[in-house]
Formats: C-alpha cells, structure tokens, sequence
C-alpha cells in the first residue's frame, strides 16, 4: 500500500539513469503523458500511465493536469551571512568594480566583519528565509558554505549554523566549509593556511560538520600552491573537494581540481578554449552561477561549448549577498537558458541530476523507482514553462522525501 499516490499528471518528465548526463546525451529526458506517480516511505515506488495503477494508496492527490518534474539540487549556495552589500551594489552600479571593492578590503571582508561578530542563532534566523525562498523556487536538496567566518571560531560557527539550520527546514542541507580569502597582509598568509590545513579542516572533518572542502582561487584569493596545500589536507581527511575557479581570472584553478578529482568546479566566466579541453575529459563537472553573470555583468561560462565538447554541466543559484543575490533555483536554471545557450532540457539535467552528482549524491534528480521522493508539481500542464517563465514561480508544490513541504 503506497503512502501518497499523484494522479492527474499531464506530463511526468525526468532525466533517466544515475551519474553524470553528459554530451550529446545531456538533455535527453523521459517523458510519460497522464502518468501517476506513488510514494511510499519517502521514496518512489511506482510510476507509470495513471490507466495502468490497479494498486492501494493511503491519499491521492489529482493534479488535475498538471506537469511533474524531480525537485531541483541547488549545490552552490552561500545562504549564511550578516550585514548587506548594498553599499557594494551602489558602488558597483556606479562603475567600480567587484575585485576592486574587495582589494580595497570591501566586498567579501565586510561580509565577514559582520558575519564573525553575528551570533549563532542570529546567522540561522537570517539564513532561514533564504532556505524557505530556494525551496518554494523548487530546491528540495541545498549546498550551503561556510566561508564567511574567517577564523577558525567563526568558520566553524559557520557549519554548526548549518547543522541548526538543518533541524528546522525540510530540504537536505549539504555543508561545505569554504577557504573564502586569505589575511590581507601578505605576511600573516602562512599561518592561516597553517591553521586551516591543521585545525579547522580537521576538526570540521572529525565533528562532521561538512562534507566537502570549497577554496576560492582568485588572484584576490588563493593561487595554485596555496590551494594545492589546502587540497592535500582535505583528502587526508576525507573531505570532497569543489572549487571557484576562473571567475575573474583563469590562473589553473581548473586543471587543480580535475588533478584532485573535484566534484565540480565552480564558476567558470573566464574560463578558455585550454579549459574547456580539460574539463570536457574529465569526470568532474563544470558548475555554472548564471546569476553572477547578469548580476556582476560577468561574460556567461562557456557552457554550451562544454556541453558541445562532451562535458556535463550542473546550475547553481549561488545565493550570496556580493555576487548573486538570486533566492530561486528555477531563475537560475531559466538565466542558464537565456545566458549560457542550454536548452531547457539540458538545464533541467544540470539542475537536477548533474547538480546531484556534483554534491555526491546519485539517490536523487531524477522520478524513478527506488530514488527519494523529491518531486515538483508545476502550475501549468507544459514541463517547458519552467524554463520560460521569469519573475513569476511555476512551482505549485513541493514534495521533500514523500512529504508536502508546509511553509
Ligand atoms: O561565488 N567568488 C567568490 N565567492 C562568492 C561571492 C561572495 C561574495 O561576494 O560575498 C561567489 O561569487
Ligand atoms: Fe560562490
């Protein structure tokens, strides 16, 4: 007997098959017209024609001809912060630019001025909205760095804010501790890594406060060898490796994390033809943030070429306050069209699928038996006006592990 049974689904469409979806093959999807679609213990259990169901359900919900899509894996975000940026915003709009805001000790510093002084429960009452924003957009899964904190004490607030946060919303929260920027002073740059690659790495490794280890490498942030020593610390301590690189400048943070088997790389504005090369034959996935394109008036990341030479690509919001201030997951996948040249198949795949492989995780993204039970209901009967519309949510409802997400 299934828990909950969908019945009324104009159209059931899914990407097919775990892993990366890459190539030629990455926006191909599995379409099902008046399908039902069944849950039971937080998971799928059936799917087919609604004329072919001759089972039990405990409640059925008619979706009165309504599309279904799997719910969305948003694997960039940096949704924990205090203070604003809206003086940046105004600087910026009168042509300064983003690096030179933060060269002046600006940008990224202020948020960590505010975010070190903020409380633990003052960083989870701010970052909650934001989470409950992402997940009425159609985020059911959600990666949220720390790198904000700084210091070992702040960072690691950070992740427990995490951790907090994950107690009161309903989406999966994946933690990542991210080496954001290192002391101003040249000098003091020894230490810190220092500290990084022997405390905080290790100690948010052994209290399991994060999956994954995230550096900046920028010429305002990390080079190579300093992020190659934070690198080798997180996989002696197990720690998933991701990394920005070639936002600004490409300086062979790419090639880094295909050397170190990345999840993904992350950005990836500035990156060239040598880059798409690389990255197209590897297993890591190129990780594109639309939003810091049309809200820093970065170039789009290349990803069409990617796609074209074989690589497989996933779409982030990166909600942040300086580079994205983008609080939807569907506006993500929907600029990814209009600025990066995917279709809309291709971006649902990155948003969903790909965007699962790129957090490590293959029991999601996708309708099929036996995967979590993440599921969007969308307002209209077309799967494709997901992709078209802007400024207006095409989600109805969320499904997080069998359950109707309450706001
Ligand atoms: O992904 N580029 C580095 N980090 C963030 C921006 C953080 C900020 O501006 O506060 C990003 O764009
Ligand atoms: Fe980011």
């Amino acid at each position: 007997m299934l828990d909950l049974l969908l019945t009324g689904i104009s159209q059931l469409v899914t990407p097919h098959g775990a892993g990366l979806h890459r190539g030629a093959s990455h926006g191909e999807l599995f379409k099902l017209e008046n399908a039902a679609l069944g849950f039971q213990n937080g998971l799928i259990a059936w799917l087919g024609r609604e004329a072919d169901w001759t089972g039990e359900a405990k409640d059925t919900i008619n979706l009165e001809g309504r599309a279904v899509i799997p719910g969305l894996i948003d694997p960039h975000t940096h949704a924990i912060w205090a203070g604003t940026r809206l003086t940046d915003f105004e600087s910026r709009a009168s042509g300064i630019g983003y690096e030179n805001i933060l060269a002046a000790g600006g940008g990224i510093r202020s948020t960590m001025k505010h975010t070190a002084e903020a409380s633990l429960e003052t960083l989870v009452h701010l970052a909650l909205p934001r989470l409950e924003a992402l997940i009425r957009s159609g985020a059911t899964t959600i990666e949220v760095k720390s790198g904000y904190g700084f210091t070992l004490e702040a960072e690691l607030k950070m992740l427990h804010a995490v951790r907090e946060l994950q107690t009161r919303v309903q989406a999966q929260l994946e933690p990542t501790l991210l080496i954001h920027v290192p002391p101003k002073d040249r000098l003091e740059r020894g230490a810190y890594l220092d500290m990084v690659v022997n405390e905080l790495i290790p100690q948010a490794a052994v209290q399991k406060l994060a999956t994954a280890v995230d550096v900046f490498v920028e010429r305002e942030a990390f080079n190579v060898p300093e992020t190659e020593l934070i690198l080798q610390s997180a996989r002696a301590n197990n720690l998933a490796i991701k990394l920005h690189v070639d936002q600004f400048h490409a300086i062979g943070g790419l090639e880094l994390g295909i050397k170190y088997n990345a999840l993904s790389v992350d950005h990836l504005e500035a990156s060239g033809a040598d880059q798409i090369k690389a990255l197209s034959s590897s297993n890591t996935v190129g990780l594109i943030l639309p939003g810091v394109t049309l809200h820093l008036g970065l170039p789009a990341a290349p990803a069409r070429k990617l796609i074209d030479a074989g690589a497989a690509i996933a779409i982030g919001t990166d909600l942040n306050p300086g580079s994205s201030p983008v609080y939807s997951a569907q506006l993500a996948l929907a600029l990814a069209v209009r600025l990066n040249g995917l279709t809309p198949a291709e971006a649902l795949v990155a948003s969903t699928v790909n965007a699962a492989a790129a957090l490590g995780l293959f029991d999601r993204g996708r309708l099929e038996l036996g995967c979590r039970a993440d599921v969007l209901v969308l307002e209209g009967a077309d799967w494709r006006e997901f992709a078209y519309k802007l400024g207006t949510n095409p989600v109805r409802q969320v499904f997080i592990a069998g359950l109707r997400y309450q706001p």
